[in-house]
């Protein structure tokens, strides 16, 4: 990590950055260095999880021919049988995946950990995303694609779900903040459905 790069890892606000994040859907044709990107998977590991269990794996992928291979996986929007795919994906020099491996959850949590280990692994994603951000990088969340054709590709095994991938790289686009629905709609007081 160069210096320029620490200081702004130290110094940018949590909320600076939770308000700066976009999707970014175009990357420029440069290189995302190592130790950026052991960054970004050291705030994943930090991530709170239930039980503090643990449930996420990380793959990072640099091989054009394996990226490829992902993207083929992804579709359109909810068009899970296209054959169109998430074509720009391709323009990012790196992919993480993030894996879940929810035994520990699940012995500690029975059923609920399933759903608890899903949790877990939004954590880790958001953080992800936000250190992405903080280190002038840009990402999108990525969970538009079919699950048993990407677990093929990078030979995951059955028992671990994929739910997430972020390309990562730097961005080649500048977009205005997509829009949130009004406070109004989203806040209650004290029951649900309630105005103050
Ligand atoms: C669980 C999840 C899955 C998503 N999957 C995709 C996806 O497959 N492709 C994509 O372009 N964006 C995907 N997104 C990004 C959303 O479209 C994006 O966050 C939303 O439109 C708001 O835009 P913003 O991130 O720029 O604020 C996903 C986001 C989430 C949280």
């Amino acid at each position: 990590m160069n210096k320029k790069d620490i200081i702004n890892f130290r110094q940018q606000g949590c909320l600076e950055t939770i308000l700066k994040r976009r999707s970014i859907r175009n990357f420029k044709e440069k290189d995302v260095p190592e130790d950026l990107v052991e960054i970004i998977l050291e705030t994943g590991r930090q991530a709170p999880s239930a039980g503090n269990r643990q449930p996420c794996r990380f793959i990072v992928v640099r091989e054009r021919d394996t990226i490829n291979k992902i993207t083929d996986t992804t579709y359109p929007g909810t068009a899970r049988d296209s054959d169109k795919h998430q074509d720009w994906i391709r323009t990012a020099p790196l992919l993480i995946v993030i894996c879940t491996d929810n035994r520990n959850t699940v012995a500690r949590y029975g059923q609920m950990g399933k759903k608890a280990s899903l949790l877990d692994t939004g954590a880790v994603v958001e953080n992800m995303l936000l250190a992405v951000v903080s280190l002038s990088l840009a990402s999108c969340w990525i969970g538009g694609f079919r699950e048993s054709e990407l677990k093929q590709v990078l030979e995951i095994p059955d028992d671990i779900k994929v739910t997430s991938f972020l390309p990562i790289g730097y961005s080649d686009e500048n977009p205005e903040p997509r829009g949130r629905k009004d406070m109004n709609e989203l806040l209650f007081y004290e029951k649900y459905g309630q105005k103050q």
